[in-house]
């Protein structure tokens, strides 16, 4: 579909190409000798809370400072000890499995600091080439509630888990969350699980509300579901890719990638 005057939180009509993703997600580009200015906060926001993942393709890649000034006008920037942008590439002598070429299982991000970013904005500095792997995978747990049993919903409503990882890069700790969480600012329930780590830095699970001889069957259950593709979305950057995405109703992975096509991506987490 090429036309935005269908789509909910649609700017002027002719200012954009909106198109759906499938299956969820809206990518937007610059029409063809018109204004090639990033779109503005409101229609963004508008976009993302419809959609829940907004694509910019095909715009003039921001600078550093760039890039942190369109971040600002989404949101509060969180600050890390490394600062704003965390730069994700693969590291010589990584001690966190982000910074390699490995899989990065499903998560949301800000859980084991406390402050949950509304939303994840990211710029690909660097796409690994077609067939390099590296895609970002985005799971619509409200999607995916919707489309659950309600027996095996109310069952979930009852599991809590403890995650614990070292610090070993900018997060860590221990955290207990509920597995099914009300969304922030509607209340609507979201599903809020992060796979265990078995990797350099690995995340420990400690689950309460499911026997432990039942354990396993949920993990592999919940890994299954999490990469459904009625509610999933794998996303194939190329360079210059700007996505924006909401953390509190997704969660978030990586596929693994093939080392010598490179990729790299800066990140920017927002808080409001
Ligand atoms: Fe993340």
């Amino acid at each position: 579909m090429r036309s935005e005057e269908e789509l909910p939180g649609s700017p002027a009509p002719g200012s954009w190409f909106l198109v759906p993703i499938t299956p969820f997600g809206l990518e937007v580009r610059p029409l063809a000798g018109g204004d090639r200015r990033l779109p503005g906060s409101a229609d963004l926001k508008a976009w993302l809370a419809a959609h829940r993942v907004v694509l910019l393709r095909g715009f003039p890649p921001p600078d550093d400072a760039g890039f942190l000034a369109f971040g600002q006008t989404l949101g509060e920037i969180l600050e890390w000890q490394f600062g704003a942008v965390n730069e994700l590439r693969v590291q010589d002598a990584p001690k966190n499995y982000l910074y390699t070429d490995h899989a990065v299982p499903f998560h949301w991000d800000g859980a084991f600091v406390g402050r949950i970013p509304h939303a994840i904005l990211f710029h690909c500095v660097a796409a690994p080439p077609p067939g390099g792997g590296g895609e970002t995978l985005f799971c619509d747990t409200l999607r995916l509630l919707e489309h659950t049993a309600p027996r095996r919903r109310a069952a979930w409503e009852g599991v809590s888990i403890t995650y614990t990882t070292d610090k070993l890069a900018h997060y860590g700790g221990s955290f207990t969350s509920p597995l099914v969480v009300p969304h922030p600012v509607t209340g609507t329930p979201t599903l809020r699980f992060a796979e265990p780590v078995a990797d350099l830095n690995p995340v420990f699970l400690e689950i309460t509300g499911i026997p432990a001889g039942e354990q396993p069957a949920f993990l592999a259950e919940m890994a299954a579901l999490l990469r459904h593709p009625t509610w999933s979305y794998a996303h194939s950057w190329e360079t210059n890719d700007l996505l924006i995405a909401d953390n509190w109703t997704l969660l978030h992975g990586r596929n693994a990638f093939h080392r010598p096509g490179g990729r790299h991506l800066r990140r920017i987490n927002l808080l409001g």
